[in-house]
């Protein structure tokens, strides 16, 4: 039976070794060849503690970081795969760039803070911190050897592009295989980073076609020269995020409660790809209390009601339920309209709607830039927060806390569609009245739900069928995910892993 699966599914049910991959050196041949090219290459490889902002970085590097283009394929820039860059994506701050927006916004008290993923390096969006984490788990293991290796990158477009940019510094081969139907700026940016044209693997279908590009990655597994790195079952993912992004929203959190001691850390709101991001959730709820929100678009509410559909929030909800994502320690699924996003993505970033949006909330233009980091997942979490604050009323100390994963910049050519079939005659004071009614403040009968155990349960369950059925995972692993235990090891093992990065740095020797 075993034999007949796909390579990757075979390495991740390894006897005994369960789904988490042991924090050990499993070929001292290849993790040499990895040494060398590190070597080499001039690269030195930042520990998760760096990268989480409690481990000190480097002065050298830190002073080196400064000359170096945030876009370059630079093996410095794996040292701004963090939260802490700053507005022009060069400096560092002591907290990570965010935005509280404005009440007149968002209609609600409760302060909504987004943190915005378009200040991490090369790719411009946070998702360069999952491909990070799983290439460097493999390469300080001797689980990939850099001169044989081929790194697939699965993926709906931004994570597939974080593992090209770190394959790149690498020196090895990195191939994105994503569905063919998502934005072009996204094919734009591959075909420019891309070492061969062959290196863009076009799926069929749009964003929810997760399946097919597990198909294409089985196929692809056939050839032991490829390495799949998996982001909705590699645990690195959720490893980074639990780590990197929750303590940067901590950092956050700690910079708003000086100015208000009552703030609590009450809510934090994720929609829903890999659920790398939403493992930031766990470390909140543990840490503060803090209740975790997945967000989905309503023309694909698999997590709400096991659907499925096709949508345009691109990054998001692919109609299965990732090996990584906690669900039993899930409090709320929110279902939010793809045309809610799209039109608001149009209102948001025309001249014209931002310009009349600004008016209609008594603010500057100015006051809206911020909109610019916001993509069209990113609008989703915004009107997802808000449903949320109003169903549980939360008031003017209960901080809820998001992520804009990537700026609006990425979807330029959904918003000239959108614009050219709903608003071609322009914009009126009514028009952005009727947005603001209709998509910010969509309605939340339906489309939110606060998880009992009993659906928590519906939820879990439901990935059997993914990855048991399908995928040929343990059953023993899948249900290992049960208790909350597994998960505190998988968050755990960052410090072990940053052991073997640093005996890694070490025997390359340039630091
Ligand atoms: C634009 C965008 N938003 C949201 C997500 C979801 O993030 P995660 O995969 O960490 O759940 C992704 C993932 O690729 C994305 O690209």
């Amino acid at each position: 039976m075993l034999s007949n699966l796909p390579k990757e599914t075979m390495d991740m049910s390894a006897a005994g070794g369960g789904l988490l991959d042991t924090v050990e050196v499993v070929d001292a041949d290849v993790r040499r060849i990895a040494v060398e090219r590190a070597r080499s290459r001039g690269i030195a490889l930042p520990t998760f503690a760096q990268l989480a902002g409690s481990a000190p970085m480097p002065q050298g590097i830190l002073e080196r970081l400064q000359s170096t283009d945030p876009d370059a394929a630079d093996p410095l820039n794996l040292w701004r795969i963090n939260w802490f860059n700053a507005d022009d994506r060069r400096g560092r701050q002591d907290v990570p760039a965010h935005v509280v927006l404005p009440r007149s916004l968002t209609g609600v008290e409760a302060p909504i803070v987004v943190l915005l993923g378009s200040r991490f390096p090369m790719i411009g969006a946070h998702k360069v911190l999952p491909a990070y984490a799983g290439l460097v788990t493999y390469l300080v293991s001797g689980r990939f050897d850099p001169q044989r290796h081929r790194a697939i990158w699965p993926s709906t477009g931004n994570y597939c592009r974080g593992g090209l940019a770190v394959s790149r510094i690498l020196g090895c081969d990195g191939v994105a295989v994503l569905p063919e139907g998502m934005s072009r700026e996204r094919f734009d940016w591959l075909e420019r980073w891309a070492s061969d044209p062959s290196h863009i693997i076009r799926t069929v279908g749009t964003e929810s076609n997760v399946k097919e590009i597990y198909d294409k990655c089985h196929e692809l597994a056939q050839s032991d020269d490829n390495v799949i790195l998996n982001q909705f079952s590699a645990f690195p993912n959720y490893m980074a995020h639990y780590s990197c992004t929750g303590a940067a929203c901590e950092r956050v959190f700690e910079d708003l409660r000086r100015r208000n001691g009552h703030s609590r850390l009450a809510a934090f709101v994720s929609a829903t790809g890999s659920a790398g991001t939403i493992a930031a959730g766990d470390k909140l709820k543990q840490s503060h209390g803090t209740r975790i929100a997945a967000v989905e678009a309503l023309e694909c509410p698999t997590l709400l009601e096991s659907g499925y559909g096709e949508h345009n929030i691109q990054g998001i909800g692919d109609k299965h339920v990732p090996l990584i994502h906690n669900v039993l320690n899930l409090d709320f699924v929110i279902g939010v309209s793809d045309r809610s996003t799209d039109r608001l993505n149009v209102l948001f970033n025309t001249r014209e709607g931002r310009h009349l949006l600004a008016h209609r909330l008594g603010l500057k233009s100015e006051a809206l830039s911020f909109l610019d980091d916001v993509g069209i997942s990113g609008i989703a979490n915004i009107i997802a927060a808000i449903k949320l604050a109003k169903y549980m009323r939360y008031g003017s100390d209960d901080v809820i806390m998001t992520i804009a994963t990537d700026s609006a910049g990425l979807y330029a050519s959904e918003m000239e569609a959108t614009e050219r079939d709903e608003f071609a005659g322009g914009f009126s004071e009514a028009d952005v009245e009727h947005l603001m009614m209709s998509c910010l403040h969509e309605s939340e009968a339906d489309s939110l739900v606060e998880t009992t155990a009993r659906e928590r349960r519906r939820i879990f369950n439901l990935g059997y069928y993914t990855w048991v059925e399908q995928q040929g995972i343990a059953l023993s692993d899948f249900d290992a995910r049960r208790e909350q235990a597994f998960w505190r090891a998988a968050a755990d093992a960052a410090s072990a892993w940053d052991q073997l990065i640093t005996e890694f740095n070490a025997e390359v020797g340039l630091n």
